[in-house]
Protein backbone atom coordinates (compact mmCIF):
# COMPACT_ATOMS: atom_id res chain seq x y z
CA UNK A 1 0.00 0.00 0.00
CA UNK A 2 1.07 3.68 -0.78
CA UNK A 3 1.89 6.08 2.18
CA UNK A 4 -1.24 8.46 2.88
CA UNK A 5 -1.29 11.96 3.12
CA UNK A 6 -2.84 12.62 6.48
CA UNK A 7 -3.74 10.64 9.52
CA UNK A 8 -7.28 10.69 11.49
CA UNK A 9 -7.90 9.05 14.88
CA UNK A 10 -11.72 9.25 16.11
CA UNK A 11 -14.29 8.14 13.49
CA UNK A 12 -17.01 10.01 15.82
CA UNK A 13 -19.50 12.18 13.77
CA UNK A 14 -17.04 15.57 13.04
CA UNK A 15 -13.85 13.16 12.63
CA UNK A 16 -15.85 11.27 10.05
CA UNK A 17 -16.93 14.56 8.29
CA UNK A 18 -13.49 15.97 8.40
CA UNK A 19 -12.17 12.52 7.17
CA UNK A 20 -14.47 12.69 3.93
CA UNK A 21 -13.83 16.20 3.33
CA UNK A 22 -10.09 15.78 3.01
CA UNK A 23 -10.66 12.20 1.10
CA UNK A 24 -13.11 14.54 -1.54
CA UNK A 25 -10.41 17.18 -1.88
CA UNK A 26 -8.00 14.50 -3.31
CA UNK A 27 -5.75 13.72 -0.48
CA UNK A 28 -4.95 10.29 0.76
CA UNK A 29 -6.09 9.41 4.26
CA UNK A 30 -5.71 6.73 7.20
CA UNK A 31 -8.37 6.25 9.70
CA UNK A 32 -8.22 4.78 12.60
CA UNK A 33 -10.70 4.17 15.92
CA UNK A 34 -10.71 2.09 18.32
CA UNK A 35 -12.06 -1.56 18.50
CA UNK A 36 -12.98 -1.69 22.35
CA UNK A 37 -16.24 -0.28 24.13
CA UNK A 38 -19.14 -1.04 21.59
CA UNK A 39 -16.84 0.64 18.72
CA UNK A 40 -15.88 -2.52 17.32
CA UNK A 41 -17.17 -1.95 13.90
CA UNK A 42 -17.20 1.96 13.32
CA UNK A 43 -14.07 1.52 10.92
CA UNK A 44 -15.54 -0.74 9.24
CA UNK A 45 -19.08 0.38 8.64
CA UNK A 46 -17.52 3.97 7.68
CA UNK A 47 -15.77 2.41 4.95
CA UNK A 48 -18.74 0.06 3.98
CA UNK A 49 -20.75 3.75 3.89
CA UNK A 50 -18.39 5.13 1.99
CA UNK A 51 -17.54 3.13 -0.68
CA UNK A 52 -17.36 5.33 -3.47
CA UNK A 53 -13.56 6.82 -1.71
CA UNK A 54 -10.61 4.84 -2.66
CA UNK A 55 -8.26 7.03 -0.88
CA UNK A 56 -9.17 5.87 2.70
CA UNK A 57 -7.61 3.30 4.21
CA UNK A 58 -8.79 1.68 7.45
CA UNK A 59 -7.06 0.69 10.46
CA UNK A 60 -8.32 -0.54 13.76
CA UNK A 61 -4.36 -1.24 15.02
CA UNK A 62 -2.63 2.21 15.43
CA UNK A 63 1.05 0.74 14.62
CA UNK A 64 -0.27 0.09 11.06
CA UNK A 65 -2.11 3.24 10.76
CA UNK A 66 0.82 5.15 12.13
CA UNK A 67 3.20 3.18 10.08
CA UNK A 68 1.12 4.28 6.72
CA UNK A 69 1.55 7.60 6.69
CA UNK A 70 3.93 10.07 5.07
CA UNK A 71 6.39 11.50 7.37
CA UNK A 72 6.89 13.82 8.73
CA UNK A 73 3.31 12.50 10.11
CA UNK A 74 0.30 14.79 10.48
CA UNK A 75 -1.89 13.04 12.51
CA UNK A 76 -5.56 14.66 13.36
CA UNK A 77 -7.07 13.43 16.79
CA UNK A 78 -10.79 13.78 16.81
CA UNK A 79 -11.93 12.35 19.68
CA UNK A 80 -13.63 13.92 23.10
CA UNK A 81 -11.64 16.87 25.14
CA UNK A 82 -9.51 16.04 28.58
CA UNK A 83 -7.87 12.39 29.67
CA UNK A 84 -8.86 10.37 26.40
CA UNK A 85 -6.95 13.14 24.56
CA UNK A 86 -3.79 12.16 26.71
CA UNK A 87 -4.12 8.41 26.50
CA UNK A 88 -4.18 8.43 22.70
CA UNK A 89 -1.02 10.25 22.77
CA UNK A 90 0.34 8.26 25.52
CA UNK A 91 -0.10 5.55 23.00
CA UNK A 92 1.07 6.94 19.89
CA UNK A 93 4.61 8.47 21.13
CA UNK A 94 6.52 5.46 20.54
CA UNK A 95 5.49 4.63 17.02
CA UNK A 96 6.09 8.12 16.23
CA UNK A 97 9.76 9.61 14.53
CA UNK A 98 10.88 13.08 15.32
CA UNK A 99 8.99 15.97 14.02
CA UNK A 100 6.07 14.30 13.30
CA UNK A 101 2.62 16.25 14.35
CA UNK A 102 -0.35 15.43 16.42
CA UNK A 103 -2.59 17.67 15.92
CA UNK A 104 -5.60 18.00 18.52
CA UNK A 105 -9.19 19.10 16.63
CA UNK A 106 -11.03 18.77 19.83
CA UNK A 107 -12.25 21.19 21.88
CA UNK A 108 -9.52 21.34 24.89
CA UNK A 109 -8.57 23.74 27.16
CA UNK A 110 -5.97 25.86 25.96
CA UNK A 111 -3.61 25.66 29.28
CA UNK A 112 -3.75 21.65 28.52
CA UNK A 113 -2.80 22.28 25.08
CA UNK A 114 0.41 24.41 26.42
CA UNK A 115 1.39 21.81 28.71
CA UNK A 116 0.83 19.13 25.81
CA UNK A 117 3.01 21.28 23.39
CA UNK A 118 5.85 21.48 26.30
CA UNK A 119 5.49 17.53 27.22
CA UNK A 120 5.64 16.96 22.99
CA UNK A 121 8.62 19.10 22.17
CA UNK A 122 10.47 16.74 24.65
CA UNK A 123 9.77 14.15 22.66
CA UNK A 124 11.15 15.87 19.51
CA UNK A 125 7.16 15.89 18.18
CA UNK A 126 5.04 19.08 17.11
CA UNK A 127 1.60 19.52 18.71
CA UNK A 128 -0.86 21.50 17.40
CA UNK A 129 -3.73 22.63 19.18
CA UNK A 130 -6.52 23.34 16.44
CA UNK A 131 -10.00 24.78 16.78
CA UNK A 132 -12.68 23.55 14.59
CA UNK A 133 -16.00 25.34 13.50
CA UNK A 134 -19.28 24.23 11.77
CA UNK A 135 -20.23 21.43 13.43
CA UNK A 136 -21.11 18.33 11.40
CA UNK A 137 -21.95 20.06 8.35
CA UNK A 138 -18.68 22.12 8.24
CA UNK A 139 -16.71 19.49 9.18
CA UNK A 140 -17.86 18.44 5.90
CA UNK A 141 -18.04 21.43 3.95
CA UNK A 142 -15.62 23.40 5.26
CA UNK A 143 -15.18 24.12 8.43
CA UNK A 144 -13.65 27.36 9.99
CA UNK A 145 -10.05 26.44 11.39
CA UNK A 146 -8.11 28.07 14.44
CA UNK A 147 -4.58 26.36 14.22
CA UNK A 148 -1.68 26.86 17.41
CA UNK A 149 1.65 25.86 17.32
CA UNK A 150 4.27 27.29 15.62
CA UNK A 151 4.46 28.74 12.14
CA UNK A 152 6.93 26.15 10.91
CA UNK A 153 4.28 23.05 11.56
CA UNK A 154 1.96 25.41 10.62
CA UNK A 155 3.46 25.83 7.26
CA UNK A 156 3.46 21.40 7.04
CA UNK A 157 -0.23 20.99 7.47
CA UNK A 158 -1.49 23.94 6.19
CA UNK A 159 -1.97 22.86 2.39
CA UNK A 160 -4.63 20.42 3.21
CA UNK A 161 -6.41 22.42 6.12
CA UNK A 162 -6.40 25.51 3.77
CA UNK A 163 -8.03 23.29 1.60
CA UNK A 164 -10.83 21.68 3.47
CA UNK A 165 -11.28 24.73 4.84
CA UNK A 166 -14.44 27.29 4.18
CA UNK A 167 -13.94 30.06 2.35
CA UNK A 168 -14.42 33.60 2.76
CA UNK A 169 -15.57 36.52 0.42
CA UNK A 170 -12.68 36.45 -1.19
CA UNK A 171 -12.28 32.91 -1.77
CA UNK A 172 -9.35 32.79 0.76
CA UNK A 173 -9.61 29.67 3.48
CA UNK A 174 -11.10 30.02 6.95
CA UNK A 175 -8.36 29.03 8.36
CA UNK A 176 -5.13 30.28 9.60
CA UNK A 177 -2.36 30.51 11.84
CA UNK A 178 -3.73 31.79 15.31
CA UNK A 179 -0.64 31.60 17.45
CA UNK A 180 1.32 29.74 19.40
CA UNK A 181 0.94 26.76 21.69
CA UNK A 182 -2.58 27.15 23.52
CA UNK A 183 -3.63 30.33 21.00
CA UNK A 184 -5.78 28.25 18.42
CA UNK A 185 -7.54 26.55 21.54
CA UNK A 186 -7.97 29.90 23.24
CA UNK A 187 -9.76 31.97 20.01
CA UNK A 188 -12.12 28.60 19.80
CA UNK A 189 -12.98 28.66 23.58
CA UNK A 190 -13.78 32.19 23.04
CA UNK A 191 -15.43 31.71 19.58
CA UNK A 192 -17.88 29.08 21.92
CA UNK A 193 -18.78 31.70 24.26
CA UNK A 194 -19.71 34.50 21.88
CA UNK A 195 -21.41 31.86 20.79
CA UNK A 196 -23.15 31.08 24.17
CA UNK A 197 -24.65 35.06 23.81
CA UNK A 198 -25.49 35.09 20.46
CA UNK A 199 -27.80 31.70 21.23
CA UNK A 200 -29.06 33.65 24.69
CA UNK A 201 -29.74 36.52 22.83
CA UNK A 202 -31.92 34.76 19.91
CA UNK A 203 -33.36 32.49 22.90
CA UNK A 204 -33.93 36.02 25.23
CA UNK A 205 -36.12 37.71 22.20
CA UNK A 206 -38.25 34.57 21.30
CA UNK A 207 -39.00 34.38 25.23
CA UNK A 208 -40.73 38.01 25.21
CA UNK A 209 -41.85 37.46 21.71
CA UNK A 210 -43.76 34.11 21.93
CA UNK A 211 -45.96 36.20 24.60
CA UNK A 212 -48.11 37.72 21.57
CA UNK A 213 -46.68 35.77 18.18
CA UNK A 214 -46.70 32.54 17.26
CA UNK A 215 -43.32 30.74 15.64
CA UNK A 216 -44.55 31.16 12.42
CA UNK A 217 -44.88 35.20 13.39
CA UNK A 218 -41.56 35.46 15.26
CA UNK A 219 -40.07 33.14 12.34
CA UNK A 220 -41.43 35.67 9.67
CA UNK A 221 -39.76 38.68 11.58
CA UNK A 222 -36.82 36.92 12.01
CA UNK A 223 -36.05 36.65 8.44
CA UNK A 224 -37.07 39.86 7.71
CA UNK A 225 -34.11 40.54 10.11
CA UNK A 226 -31.84 38.03 8.36
CA UNK A 227 -31.62 39.50 5.24
CA UNK A 228 -29.88 43.02 6.99
CA UNK A 229 -27.08 43.52 8.46
CA UNK A 230 -28.22 41.23 11.71
CA UNK A 231 -28.25 38.07 9.32
CA UNK A 232 -26.13 35.31 10.90
CA UNK A 233 -25.84 31.69 10.66
CA UNK A 234 -27.72 31.46 13.92
CA UNK A 235 -30.71 33.66 13.21
CA UNK A 236 -31.09 31.36 10.24
CA UNK A 237 -30.96 28.04 11.89
CA UNK A 238 -33.57 29.53 14.89
CA UNK A 239 -36.14 30.54 11.78
CA UNK A 240 -35.82 26.92 10.43
CA UNK A 241 -36.49 25.89 14.34
CA UNK A 242 -39.05 27.64 14.83
CA UNK A 243 -40.83 26.59 11.29
CA UNK A 244 -40.22 23.20 12.48
CA UNK A 245 -43.44 21.24 12.56
CA UNK A 246 -43.97 17.42 13.10
CA UNK A 247 -47.46 15.96 13.10
CA UNK A 248 -48.96 19.78 12.74
CA UNK A 249 -47.09 20.59 15.64
CA UNK A 250 -44.73 23.12 16.25
CA UNK A 251 -41.31 20.50 17.75
CA UNK A 252 -39.88 23.58 18.89
CA UNK A 253 -42.65 23.52 21.99
CA UNK A 254 -42.13 20.15 22.96
CA UNK A 255 -38.40 20.09 23.58
CA UNK A 256 -37.72 20.50 27.13
CA UNK A 257 -36.33 23.82 28.45
CA UNK A 258 -33.12 22.64 29.64
CA UNK A 259 -30.06 23.51 28.02
CA UNK A 260 -26.51 21.54 28.34
CA UNK A 261 -23.15 22.87 28.03
CA UNK A 262 -19.39 21.18 27.54
CA UNK A 263 -17.67 23.83 29.24
CA UNK A 264 -16.29 26.49 26.72
CA UNK A 265 -18.89 28.66 27.78
CA UNK A 266 -17.66 28.64 30.89
CA UNK A 267 -13.65 28.37 30.28
CA UNK A 268 -14.32 31.68 28.55
CA UNK A 269 -15.71 33.00 31.64
CA UNK A 270 -12.88 31.89 33.75
CA UNK A 271 -10.31 33.18 31.25
CA UNK A 272 -12.30 36.82 31.27
CA UNK A 273 -12.22 36.01 35.35
CA UNK A 274 -8.39 35.82 35.59
CA UNK A 275 -7.03 38.70 32.62
CA UNK A 276 -9.71 40.79 34.77
CA UNK A 277 -11.75 41.61 31.50
CA UNK A 278 -15.40 42.10 32.21
CA UNK A 279 -17.18 39.66 30.13
CA UNK A 280 -20.63 39.93 31.54
CA UNK A 281 -22.59 39.00 28.33
CA UNK A 282 -20.67 34.86 28.13
CA UNK A 283 -20.94 34.46 31.78
CA UNK A 284 -24.67 35.49 31.91
CA UNK A 285 -25.26 32.91 29.79
CA UNK A 286 -23.84 30.16 30.78
CA UNK A 287 -25.47 30.39 34.14
CA UNK A 288 -28.88 31.60 31.99
CA UNK A 289 -28.00 27.53 30.85
CA UNK A 290 -27.24 26.34 34.64
CA UNK A 291 -30.40 28.22 35.71
CA UNK A 292 -32.22 26.21 32.91
CA UNK A 293 -31.24 23.33 34.38
CA UNK A 294 -33.03 23.75 37.88
CA UNK A 295 -36.57 22.33 36.25
CA UNK A 296 -38.34 20.97 38.92
CA UNK A 297 -37.29 23.88 41.31
CA UNK A 298 -38.78 26.56 38.45
CA UNK A 299 -41.92 24.20 38.80
CA UNK A 300 -41.99 24.43 41.75
CA UNK A 301 -41.56 27.99 42.16
CA UNK A 302 -43.69 29.27 39.73
CA UNK A 303 -46.85 27.99 41.58
CA UNK A 304 -46.60 30.63 43.75
CA UNK A 305 -46.52 33.44 41.35
CA UNK A 306 -49.66 34.24 39.75
CA UNK A 307 -49.22 34.44 35.43
CA UNK A 308 -48.28 37.85 33.78
CA UNK A 309 -51.26 38.42 30.69
CA UNK A 310 -49.95 40.67 28.44
CA UNK A 311 -51.58 43.80 28.86
CA UNK A 312 -48.86 46.54 26.99
CA UNK A 313 -48.31 46.50 23.24
CA UNK A 314 -44.65 45.17 22.45
CA UNK A 315 -42.50 47.36 20.35
CA UNK A 316 -41.45 45.19 18.02
CA UNK A 317 -39.37 47.60 15.74
CA UNK A 318 -36.98 48.38 19.47
CA UNK A 319 -36.52 44.54 19.20
CA UNK A 320 -34.04 44.65 16.47
CA UNK A 321 -31.82 47.45 17.95
CA UNK A 322 -31.52 46.07 21.25
CA UNK A 323 -30.54 43.24 19.54
CA UNK A 324 -28.43 44.71 17.73
CA UNK A 325 -27.00 46.86 20.55
CA UNK A 326 -26.34 43.69 22.45
CA UNK A 327 -24.50 42.09 19.98
CA UNK A 328 -22.43 44.83 19.58
CA UNK A 329 -21.33 44.56 23.59
CA UNK A 330 -21.47 40.53 22.99
CA UNK A 331 -18.72 41.26 20.52
CA UNK A 332 -16.61 44.42 22.03
CA UNK A 333 -16.48 41.88 25.00
CA UNK A 334 -15.09 38.68 23.22
CA UNK A 335 -12.74 40.88 21.50
CA UNK A 336 -11.80 42.58 24.10
CA UNK A 337 -10.84 39.17 25.91
CA UNK A 338 -9.03 38.12 23.12
CA UNK A 339 -7.23 41.29 23.16
CA UNK A 340 -6.23 41.09 26.51
CA UNK A 341 -4.94 37.25 26.44
CA UNK A 342 -2.85 38.47 23.49
CA UNK A 343 -1.47 40.52 25.09
CA UNK A 344 -0.95 38.52 28.36
CA UNK A 345 0.27 35.21 26.67
CA UNK A 346 2.22 37.64 23.94
CA UNK A 347 0.50 35.18 21.36
CA UNK A 348 0.65 38.84 19.05
CA UNK A 349 -3.26 37.86 17.67
CA UNK A 350 -4.56 39.52 14.67
CA UNK A 351 -8.07 40.40 15.83
CA UNK A 352 -9.01 41.67 11.79
CA UNK A 353 -7.64 37.63 10.37
CA UNK A 354 -9.78 36.26 13.26
CA UNK A 355 -12.77 37.62 12.61
CA UNK A 356 -11.76 37.13 8.89
CA UNK A 357 -11.84 33.45 9.08
CA UNK A 358 -14.66 33.68 11.40
CA UNK A 359 -17.09 35.27 8.33
CA UNK A 360 -17.74 31.83 7.21
CA UNK A 361 -17.97 27.81 7.87
CA UNK A 362 -17.82 28.23 11.82
CA UNK A 363 -21.03 29.01 13.88
CA UNK A 364 -21.02 32.66 14.78
CA UNK A 365 -20.00 33.85 11.14
CA UNK A 366 -22.38 37.16 10.65
CA UNK A 367 -22.51 40.28 8.62
CA UNK A 368 -21.47 42.05 11.80
CA UNK A 369 -18.51 39.52 11.66
CA UNK A 370 -17.63 41.12 8.27
CA UNK A 371 -18.00 44.50 9.20
CA UNK A 372 -15.58 43.29 12.10
CA UNK A 373 -12.43 42.81 9.79
CA UNK A 374 -12.18 46.28 8.53
CA UNK A 375 -12.64 47.64 11.92
CA UNK A 376 -10.28 45.27 14.25
CA UNK A 377 -7.80 46.47 10.49
CA UNK A 378 -7.04 49.45 13.07
CA UNK A 379 -8.55 49.01 16.48
CA UNK A 380 -8.39 46.62 19.19
CA UNK A 381 -11.58 48.06 20.70
CA UNK A 382 -14.92 48.12 18.98
CA UNK A 383 -16.11 51.46 20.83
CA UNK A 384 -13.19 53.51 19.11
CA UNK A 385 -15.10 52.76 15.38
CA UNK A 386 -16.71 56.04 15.57
CA UNK A 387 -19.92 54.72 13.63
CA UNK A 388 -20.66 51.62 16.44
CA UNK A 389 -20.30 54.53 19.05
CA UNK A 390 -22.90 56.15 17.30
CA UNK A 391 -25.01 53.18 16.77
CA UNK A 392 -24.88 52.03 20.10
CA UNK A 393 -25.70 55.67 21.59
CA UNK A 394 -28.57 55.65 19.22
CA UNK A 395 -30.06 52.33 20.12
CA UNK A 396 -29.31 52.64 23.89
CA UNK A 397 -33.26 54.37 23.77
CA UNK A 398 -34.69 50.86 22.34
CA UNK A 399 -32.91 48.78 24.51
CA UNK A 400 -34.43 50.42 27.29
CA UNK A 401 -37.82 50.44 26.03
CA UNK A 402 -37.51 46.27 25.33
CA UNK A 403 -35.84 46.02 29.18
CA UNK A 404 -38.62 47.23 30.48
CA UNK A 405 -40.95 45.07 28.82
CA UNK A 406 -39.11 42.68 29.41
CA UNK A 407 -39.12 43.51 33.49
CA UNK A 408 -42.86 44.27 33.04
CA UNK A 409 -44.00 40.83 32.18
CA UNK A 410 -41.84 38.54 34.51
CA UNK A 411 -39.16 37.63 31.57
CA UNK A 412 -35.82 36.81 32.48
CA UNK A 413 -33.61 38.93 29.78
CA UNK A 414 -30.49 38.05 31.31
CA UNK A 415 -27.53 38.83 28.99
CA UNK A 416 -29.84 41.97 27.26
CA UNK A 417 -29.53 43.32 30.59
CA UNK A 418 -25.90 42.46 31.04
CA UNK A 419 -24.96 44.06 27.60
CA UNK A 420 -27.12 46.77 28.88
CA UNK A 421 -25.15 47.42 32.48
CA UNK A 422 -21.94 47.08 30.50
CA UNK A 423 -22.70 50.00 28.03
CA UNK A 424 -23.92 52.20 30.67
CA UNK A 425 -21.05 51.66 33.17
CA UNK A 426 -18.61 51.71 30.76
CA UNK A 427 -19.94 54.98 29.54
CA UNK A 428 -20.29 56.83 33.22
CA UNK A 429 -17.55 58.95 34.58
CA UNK A 430 -18.13 58.51 37.68
CA UNK A 431 -19.03 54.93 39.45
CA UNK A 432 -20.12 53.83 43.14
CA UNK A 433 -15.98 52.52 43.35
CA UNK A 434 -15.23 54.86 45.48
CA UNK A 435 -17.84 53.48 48.15
CA UNK A 436 -16.46 50.25 47.39
CA UNK A 437 -13.03 51.45 48.21
CA UNK A 438 -13.24 53.27 51.02
CA UNK A 439 -15.31 49.91 52.50
CA UNK A 440 -12.07 48.46 51.59
CA UNK A 441 -10.07 50.52 53.47
CA UNK A 442 -12.54 50.73 56.85
CA UNK A 443 -12.01 47.14 57.46
CA UNK A 444 -9.07 46.08 55.97
CA UNK A 445 -6.71 49.35 55.73
CA UNK A 446 -6.80 48.77 51.75
CA UNK A 447 -6.04 51.85 51.30
CA UNK A 448 -7.66 53.91 48.59
CA UNK A 449 -6.11 56.85 45.98
CA UNK A 450 -7.66 60.59 45.67
CA UNK A 451 -9.75 61.96 42.76
CA UNK A 452 -7.14 63.72 40.89
CA UNK A 453 -4.11 63.37 42.50
CA UNK A 454 -1.47 61.67 41.11
CA UNK A 455 -1.63 57.61 41.18
CA UNK A 456 1.11 56.42 43.06
CA UNK A 457 -0.02 58.13 46.14
CA UNK A 458 -2.04 55.84 48.44
CA UNK A 459 -4.52 57.18 51.33
CA UNK A 460 -6.06 55.30 54.47
CA UNK A 461 -8.45 57.14 56.34
CA UNK A 462 -9.44 56.00 60.41
CA UNK A 463 -13.25 55.55 59.50
CA UNK A 464 -14.41 55.16 62.67
CA UNK A 465 -13.35 58.59 63.86
CA UNK A 466 -16.02 61.67 63.16
C1 LIG B 1 -18.72 24.78 16.81
C2 LIG B 1 -19.48 24.48 18.09
C3 LIG B 1 -19.02 23.17 18.64
C4 LIG B 1 -19.92 22.58 19.72
C5 LIG B 1 -19.73 23.23 21.06
C6 LIG B 1 -20.91 23.87 21.63
O1 LIG B 1 -18.06 25.81 16.79
O2 LIG B 1 -18.80 23.99 15.87
O3 LIG B 1 -19.26 25.48 19.03
O4 LIG B 1 -17.70 23.28 19.03
O5 LIG B 1 -21.24 22.53 19.34
O6 LIG B 1 -19.30 22.18 21.88
O7 LIG B 1 -20.75 24.00 23.01
P1 LIG B 1 -21.78 23.41 24.07
O8 LIG B 1 -21.92 21.94 23.80
O9 LIG B 1 -21.13 23.69 25.38
O10 LIG B 1 -23.06 24.13 23.84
Amino acid sequence: MHKTDFGLIGLGVMGKSISLNIADNGFDISVYNRTEAGEAHITKNFINENKSFKNIQDFTELSAFVSSIKRPRKILIMIKAGAAIDSVIEQIIPLLDNDDIIIDGGNSHYKDTVKRTNYLATKGLNFVGCGISGGEEGARKGPSIMLGGTTEVYKHIAPILEKIAAKDSNNKPCCTHIGTDGAGHFIKMVHNGIEYAEMQLLAELYALLCKSLTNEEIATLFSKWNSGSESSYLLEITIAILRKKENGSYVLDHVLDQAKSKGTGSWSSQAALELGIPNTMILSSVFARYISSFKDDRTQLSKSIKPKIASEKLDVTSLKSAYRFARLINHQQGFKLIHEASVNYNWKLNLSEITRIWTNGCIIRSQLMETCISIFKSNTDIFEDKTILNSLISEEKNTITMLQYGLSQRVALDSFSSAYNYWVSMTTENLPANLIQAQRDYFGAHTYQRKGMDKSQSFHTNWKKL
